[in-house]
């Protein structure tokens, strides 16, 4: 279960943080061939580091086609403003489900991530969590089973949560000096953080 689930509200950095990950695939092979981008982009940003041998669409048809049939060659699979450019079809969970079989690792782009199929959200093994609205920050706490993530609520603009399942969940943000995501610390569920606050005031007395 290796795909990511890109999430948070408009302009706080997911696209960015998707652009970042890109140059890692260059690196990356699966069974001795290296990986090529597949990007569904309904919004044409030229912007997206794509390179010879890459493909990018804005139909999601076509898009999941080229996937499905991509099975000699590993793909990344790019999906931006997943929430409009999947809905809630049944077909897509393919992205998350079969899609590894073949190497491919997807990252899905969401800044509904509640819109989309729990099979879509549940396989996702990453969670990068920008700030989010309540609902979706209850919700994705709950299925990552980590309570830190409620505090993404207050993420500033370019902060993130990086979370994995079955381990620790820790804050970065996006440095576009570096292109890189630098570290800002372990992330505090509410009630670690009430009591360390707590016991500071204990201190200062
Ligand atoms: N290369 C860059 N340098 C500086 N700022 C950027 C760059 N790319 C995007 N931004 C800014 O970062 C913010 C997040 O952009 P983006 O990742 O596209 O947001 P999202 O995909 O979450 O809607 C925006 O305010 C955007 O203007
Ligand atoms: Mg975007």
């Amino acid at each position: 279960m290796p795909h990511s689930l890109i999430a948070g509200m408009t302009c706080c950095g997911k696209s960015s943080v998707a652009k970042l990950l890109i140059p890692r695939w260059r690196k990356r092979t699966w069974n001795g061939k290296p990986y090529r981008i597949a990007l569904l982009d309904p919004l044409r940003d030229p912007s997206w580091p794509l390179a010879d041998g890459d493909c990018a669409f804005t139909n999601a048809d076509q898009f999941l086609l080229y996937c499905k049939s991509s099975i000699d060659k590993p793909l990344a699979i790019f999906v931006d403003e997943g929430a409009q450019t999947l809905a809630r079809g049944v077909d897509y969970n393919w992205l998350t489900t079969q899609a590894r079989h073949w190497g491919h690792e997807s990252h899905i782009i969401s800044q509904r991530p509640t819109d989309l199929t729990p099979q879509v959200r549940g396989n996702c093994e990453w969670l990068y969590l920008f700030q989010t609205d309540c609902n979706a920050a209850k919700l994705l706490s709950m299925e990552w089973n980590q309570p830190a993530l409620l505090e993404a609520v207050k993420n500033q603009r370019l902060h993130l949560h990086l979370a994995r399942r079955l381990a620790e969940t820790h804050r970065y943000k996006v440095d576009f000096a570096t292109k890189t995501l630098v570290f800002l610390g372990d992330a505090c569920t509410p009630i670690q953080k009430r009591s360390a606050s707590r016991s500071k005031r204990v201190k200062s007395f």
